[in-house]
């Protein structure tokens, strides 16, 4: 099982020194160390969960910099009017409306700040009749006072409150003292910056968040270009003096003396990103915007390198870690999700939609498992020890907010001209600058699917990406309601019936294949790749179910050997899929030694795989992809055309990799990557990326004989974007995928790794855009007047819940449950038959069995039984989940199934 999952414990490398930063703060007990907790499986943040974010963010909150940081959580989530950001964001002190409006929260921040402000800040500072030069709170940093005087300012121009006095002193007269403590009094360094500390001269890169914004609200309110442009200036000495430059990140804490930490905080990264932008959203809705067209470029460069760098270091799930560069620290859920909040920002500025994907990664991660089930982030740095994790974070509660509402508006932001952008370009960049995009679908998601045949979609063309893949996030794609019909799950009995159904005719080859390879998943998960309990070698005995299997297959082998197939067929690749069951019949201790028409197990597999692998089958000069088909072997001069056919990646490189893993042979890996890859190449639809059924380059040829008869209705080129054939190239894939990483060489194949779980993506975001409100695929993927398919949906959201299980992401694990539940609760009959699906031999019909669409079932539930167990299960758990928290194991289908 892979439990890095769960975030470990900690490493205190800056413990010391966070220590003696911290002995001015009040005393706060320090948690020792904490391992997040994954109490709920939402993978969307519900206006139900954030409520509670925000109700935990309201008691946390207590220090200046905290209730500062709340304040702008709450404008820019709950009163958009007042956040520069916002579309509707207007000058509170000009437009009544506005003024007339600053929300009630808001005030009273301002209230409680104008209570707790020291009454002689400076006796000296006359000047301000009495009320004195000073600092907002008194505090051993000077800036972090001024987080909260953008809630004064509000209080200031609020047409109820404007004219109170807190303690003697009016709202403006305490921002325009805050205002001239840090102009006039708190110390600089020797470039000019403002310290972040009012004893003496130090640069934090939390300054940022804390002073620029509130210089550039001012600047807005009174349309002081002076006060806008000082606020850039701060921003470009803390740069200078905060950024590493190899790296490109910013240290946390350097000059002075005492507290240092010059490290690259991930939250330090976080302020400081996310506070360049608040000052250059101020400044674009300044009357200045056009004259400060050099500072506007500067600030959103100076953002956009933080996130670059900090995207080109996310750890596995997404997330970056504590000190961002630094591999031993944790995976800190706080900063990474203010970064998030700011690379949702260059999207919603319309600066950048390059860092959308990095953004999706953390906000699913961070939905999916560090939000408790009471409203805590989980899994944050301790805001007052920087080097270890707590059990809490208040700052941590307002970054949710924050990256909610950044995430919000770039949802919506596609939607404000309904009439012309029915689509929305999502770019979702990748490390090395190579990007793809994928329009999703805004507005009204089912208008479109009904009347856009075009949904043109721009992709780049290169998909050698890496890293993070564009997974966009749950909502992105104006998904169908999500809401489960049910919380059915299946029972042991009626698996054991799907399982044991009896279709009407016999199985076919890549039935045969597929049934064994459900078996492996559900029953015996230590022979799957794709189970955390997987094992090669096997010591002991094989069961006697997958070695029945094997032996039909060895019983219906045509009698030759040398390269050649295991059964006859004129599939080429559809005989491959029985490989794996036959291998493991070479291990199996008891029925290794023998002979089936005297032909031992190992030398039926290797023959198979010199078959298609030797030249006997037609390959694609370009491409060398195997072809799917043998029919014409007779004609090369017709079988070079003929086609791969998307299935085909489920039948061979699954079997081939499990070839190379047994062998020992890695070869035989990167044939299996490579087949994949050629494959995708050609069958992959550059627009959607999902994949055509087949194709075929000379139609005619392939058709027809030397007489030119039609020899073979099948072989007409399919280019429909087939569902189940999506289902067996992404499952197909991810099982090649799998493979590669249980086996030695993994390490060296990590390129090829990262592109197959991207292209396993690819087919389940495509599909994920065009499920109809069941939740299931239409069979023709984008035809809605296609019927939906329960076949290919079920193998589909196996694929998915694999992708959570395996850690890859689990952003797609609630369309997964849709499809569960859709299909449990519809689409089983009593007799234990899937029904509803596509008609295997057919294609485009719906039929009145699948024997396939039997074995998917199966596979659905392992995925989805392995998906749980990699969950820590919880009395919280509730619904769905708490179903599958009591799952005890396999159903009892051992003895008496077919095919034994
Ligand atoms: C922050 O807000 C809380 C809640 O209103 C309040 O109790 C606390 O005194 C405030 N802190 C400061 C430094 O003003
Ligand atoms: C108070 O203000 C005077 C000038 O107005 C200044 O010289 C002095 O340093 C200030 N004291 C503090 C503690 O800020
Ligand atoms: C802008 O603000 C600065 C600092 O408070 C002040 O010195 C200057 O006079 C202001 N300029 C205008 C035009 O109001
Ligand atoms: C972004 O671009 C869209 C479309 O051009 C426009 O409607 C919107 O106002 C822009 N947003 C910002 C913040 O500039
Ligand atoms: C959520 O996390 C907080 C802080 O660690 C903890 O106090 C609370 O008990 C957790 N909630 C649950 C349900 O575990
Ligand atoms: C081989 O595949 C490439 C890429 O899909 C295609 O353009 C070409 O026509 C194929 N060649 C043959 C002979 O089918
Ligand atoms: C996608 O395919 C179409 C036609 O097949 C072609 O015209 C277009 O240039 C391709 N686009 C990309 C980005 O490859
Ligand atoms: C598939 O398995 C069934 C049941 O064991 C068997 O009757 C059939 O011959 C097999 N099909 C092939 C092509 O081997």
């Amino acid at each position: 099982m892979r439990t890095d999952l769960l975030v470990p414990a900690i490493l205190l490398a800056y413990s010391a020194s966070a220590q003696s930063s911290t002995s001015s703060a009040l005393g706060r007990a320090s948690p020792s160390s904490s391992v997040p907790d994954i109490q709920r499986l939402a993978e969307t943040i519900s206006d139900d969960q954030l409520q509670k974010v925000r109700d935990v963010m309201e008691q946390l909150c207590i220090y200046s910099w905290e209730n500062g940081t709340k304040a702008q959580a709450l404008l820019e989530y709950a009163y958009q009017d007042f956040s520069p950001f916002s579309r509707t964001f207007g000058n509170a002190l000009t437009d009544t409306s506005l003024s007339q409006s600053v929300p009630d929260e808001i005030i009273a921040i301002a209230r409680t700040t104008l209570e707790n402000r020291p009454s002689t800040s400076n006796q000296s500072g006359a000047a301000l009749g009495g009320v004195g030069i000073g600092s907002l709170l008194q505090d051993g940093s000077s800036a972090d006072p001024a987080s909260l005087g953008i809630a004064v300012l509000l209080a200031n121009a609020s047409a109820a409150v404007g004219t109170q006095q807190v303690k003697n002193v009016g709202w403006g007269q305490a921002a325009e003292s805050e205002l001239r403590y840090l102009l006039e009094r708190v110390p600089r360094n020797a470039e000019g910056a403002i310290s972040h500390r009012s004893e003496q001269a130090q640069l934090w890169s939390d300054f940022v968040y804390m002073v620029p914004p509130y210089l550039a609200y001012y600047g807005y309110l009174q349309s002081n270009q002076t006060l806008l442009q000082e606020a850039y200036t701060q921003c470009s000495l803390y740069r200078s003096g905060l950024q590493d430059p190899s790296t490109k990140l910013w240290r946390h804490i350097v000059q002075g003396t005492g507290t240092s930490d010059p490290g690259l905080w991930a939250t330090g990264n976080a302020w400081a990103a996310a506070g360049m932008l608040r000052v250059l959203a101020t400044m674009i809705k300044s009357p200045f915007s056009d004259q400060m067209a050099s500072q506007r470029a500067d600030l959103q460069a100076w953002s956009d390198e933080i996130i670059t760098a900090a995207k080109a270091r996310t750890a596995k799930d997404g997330l970056v870690r504590n000190y961002i560069d630094n591999s031993s620290t944790f995976e800190d859920t706080a900063g990474s999700t203010l970064l998030a909040a700011a690379a949702y920002r260059l999207a919603t500025l319309n600066l950048t939609t390059a860092h959308v994907g990095f953004a999706n990664q953390i906000h699913s991660t961070v939905a999916a498992r560090h939000i408790n089930s009471t409203g805590y982030l989980t899994g944050a740095v301790d805001p007052l020890n920087f080097g270890k994790q707590g059990t809490y974070s208040p700052e941590g509660q307002a970054f949710v907010l924050l990256m909610q509402a950044a995430y919000k508006e770039y949802i919506a932001g596609g939607g404000e001209d309904k009439t012309s952008a029915a689509v929305r370009l999502v770019q979702a960049g990748w490390v090395g600058g190579i990007g793809v995009s994928l329009v999703l679908a805004l507005g009204s998601y089912f208008e479109i699917m009904h009347s856009a045949n075009l949904l043109f979609l721009c992709l780049s063309s290169a998909m050698m990406a890496r890293d993070t893949v564009a997974v966009p996030a749950p909502g992105a794609r104006s998904a169908p309601d999500l809401t489960l019909p049910s919380s059915t799950i299946l029972g042991d009995d009626t698996l054991a019936k799907s399982w044991l159904t009896q279709p009407s005719f016999l199985y076919d080859s890549w039935e045969n294949g597929t049934k064994a390879q459900a078996l492996i998943d559900f029953a015996y998960p230590d022979y799957s790749p794709l189970s955390a309990t997987f094992r090669l070698p096997i010591s002991d005995n094989v069961p006697d179910e997958l070695i029945a299997i094997a032996r039909t297959t060895m019983q219906n082998r045509p009698s030759s050997i040398g390269p050649g197939p295991l059964l006859e067929d004129q599939s080429a690749g559809d005989p491959a899929s029985l490989g794996i069951a036959v291998l493991l019949a070479s291990l199996s201790s008891t029925a290794k030694l023998d002979r089936i028409k005297d032909v031992s197990w190992s030398d039926a597999a290797t023959s198979q795989i010199n078959f298609l692998s030797g030249g006997t089958v037609p390959r694609n000069e370009t491409t060398g992809a195997i072809s799917h088909r043998v029919k014409y072997s007779q004609a090369w001069a017709y079988v070079r055309h003929l086609p791969p056919l998307a299935d085909s990646v489920s039948m061979v490189p699954p079997f081939m990799a499990y070839y190379a893993l047994v062998n020992e042979k890695s070869e035989y890996l990167q044939s299996a990557y490579d087949q994949c890859a050629s494959y995708r190449q050609t069958l992959q639809q550059n627009t959607t990326k999902l994949w055509r059924h087949m194709e075929i380059n000379t139609i005619e040829n392939n058709i027809a004989n030397d007489e030119g008869e039609i020899v073979d209705q099948t072989a007409k080129p399919d280019i429909s974007l087939w569902a189940t054939g999506n289902a067996w190239a992404a499952s197909g894939m991810l099982r090649v995928y799998a493979t590669i990483l249980q086996s030695p060489y993994n390490e060296e194949m990590s390129k090829e790794c990262d592109n197959l779980k991207l292209w396993v993506q690819e087919i389940i975001a495509g599909a994920t855009v065009w499920t109809a409100s069941s939740g299931l695929v239409h069979n023709n993927m984008l035809n809605s007047s296609t019927f939906e398919d329960t076949a290919a949906s079920t193998l589909l959201a196996a694929t998915m819940y694999r992708l959570a299980a395996l850690d890859i992401t689990p952003a797609y694990v609630p369309y997964a449950n849709k499809i569960y539940s859709t299909i449990a609760e519809k689409y089983i009959n009593e007799m234990g038959y899937l029904t509803g699906a596509v008609d295997p031999l057919k294609f485009n019909v719906m039929g009145t069995e699948s024997p396939e669409g039997q074995a998917f079932v199966l596979m659905m539930h392992a995925a989805y039984r392995d998906y749980i167990a990699t969950r820590e299960k919880s009395a919280e758990d509730s619904g769905f989940y708490s179903e599958a928290s009591r799952y005890q194991g396999p159903p009892p289908i051992d003895t008496g199934v077919e095919g034994t």
